[in-house]
């Protein structure tokens, strides 16, 4: 598949037709299930990081294809793993990735993994350095649930949701910027530029001055839309941005001037609450147009309730469509 030919970190490491590969193999065995197609496997998940959907759609795929699966909660009930390499480890850490995570990969089929961005390095989150030196150590298939730049099982998730709905490939797909009360990591708008631009859509960035996605990032989702026939642009003007969009994507991300830089990043993003999706965002988009999140959502911050409530919102099936194409990455990764 990638890396390896057994890791899945990034949706940009697999080619146009891999992806809608698995995103129809996720449509497949949602209305073909295949119960006992992964007996016996064992996956081990292993979350440095909160997570509702990630953990609970991936225990439920691994057990609806007839595997089993742990989870592994580093520093409560097991051991703190240490994941900066070259520290000395006189603090929390009883225990360093570098053993800890062949160790379970010797136990299982294959090792999930989520790890957010350290927040600190842009440069280094962008490499995805930290991720990329764990599956280092990860001999066997290894699936990305999270990472400083990537979430790839979302990305194919949000693929087979456009699908669903039958959104035309190069119809208006607007990511905006929205509130939070803090930064958030890149790896989620990272990935769904990327995607967006790869399915063939005209992508609009829709952001204030200060929330430019890195040139890293919008670069390769160029590259990509080179691939999927779209385009990619960014603009701080709503109106025009969302002048007949088929899709509004609302992600909260921390502004990359003041990456590691929470005092500055507050400063900047203060002025800036109307940045809360509502029903007049939708003024000049197309009739049918569809509100995407990926979840967690902080009502009346990022998204108003009657956009969360209204017929537009598909977050739910973003979601319960997470439970889909994880089966199918299973399936893919531990089936060939
Ligand atoms: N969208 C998503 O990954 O949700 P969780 O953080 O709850 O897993």
């Amino acid at each position: 598949m990638v890396d390896n030919g057994t890791h899945l970190i990034d949706l940009a490491d697999l080619s146009r037709d891999e992806v809608t590969a698995l995103v129809d193999l996720a449509a497949r065995l949602r209305s073909h299930p295949e119960p006992a197609a992964l007996a016996g496997k064992v996956l081990g998940l292993v979350f440095f990081n909160p997570s509702l959907r990630t953990l609970a759609s991936t225990q439920a795929g691994m057990a609806k294809l007839g595997g089993s699966s742990f989870v592994i909660t580093p520093g409560a009930g097991t051991w703190q793993l240490e994941s900066r390499l070259g520290v000395r480890m006189d603090g929390a850490c009883a225990e360093h990735v570098r053993e800890g995570l062949p160790v379970l990969a010797s136990f299982c089929d294959a090792l999930g993994i989520r790890a957010f961005a350290a927040g600190k390095d842009l440069a280094a989150d962008l490499a995805d350095t930290e991720f990329r030196a764990m599956a280092a150590v990860v001999p066997g298939p290894l699936i990305n649930l999270e990472s400083a730049i990537a979430h790839p099982m979302q990305g194919l998730a949000d693929w087979r949701t456009l699908d669903d709905l039958g959104v035309p490939r190069h119809s208006r797909f607007v990511l905006s910027w929205v509130n939070h009360p803090r930064a958030l990591p890149l790896a989620v708008p990272a990935t769904t530029v990327h995607m967006a631009a790869l399915r063939g859509h005209e992508v609009v960035v829709l952001r204030p001055d200060g929330y430019a996605l890195p040139p890293e990032v919008m670069q390769r989702a160029r590259d990509a839309a080179a691939i999927g026939g779209g385009s990619v642009t960014e603009t701080t003007d709503r109106a025009a941005a969302l002048r007949g969009a088929s899709i509004v994507y609302a992600k909260e991300w921390g502004s990359p001037l003041h990456y590691g830089d929470a005092t500055a990043e507050a400063a900047l993003r203060a002025p800036l609450a109307e940045w809360q999706v509502d029903e007049s965002w939708f003024a000049g988009s197309a009739a049918d147009c569809r509100f995407m999140h990926c979840l967690p959502v902080r009502r009346n911050v990022a998204v108003a309730d009657a956009v969360l409530d209204g017929g537009r919102s598909v977050v739910l099936t973003e979601a319960n469509n997470r439970l889909w194409t994880q089966m199918a990455v299973l399936y893919r990764l531990l089936r060939g």
